[in-house]
């Protein structure tokens, strides 16, 4: 079985003025990134984690195993993400 994934962070940090992955929406945009997986064909299971360790660059994400990083992802940059999620599985 292909060990390629994306991980994203779904962490929520409650604090005054905390910037978090779900407080900027990502699990509404892993709805979003599901559905273009599923649309274009990409085999790759979304995984959500709680925190990257990139709060305050948040929504974080990465392709695993030893993959690429993304921050400061929005719904632009999904046809972008799954790209790469794609060649990434293609050669891993
Ligand atoms: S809250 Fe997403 S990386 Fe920490």
């Amino acid at each position: 079985m292909n060990p390629a994934r994306l991980i994203v962070c779904v962490n929520q940090r409650l604090g005054f003025g905390q910037k978090s992955c779900a407080g900027s929406g990502s699990r509404e945009l892993i709805d979003i990134i599901k559905n273009h997986f599923k649309n274009t064909g990409i085999d790759v299971p979304v995984v959500e984690q709680v925190c990257l360790g990139r709060c305050a660059e948040g929504i974080a994400m990465r392709i695993a195993p030893g993959g690429q990083f993304f921050t400061r992802v929005t719904e632009a940059d999904v046809g972008m993400i799954g790209e790469a999620v794609r060649q990434f599985s293609l050669n891993v």
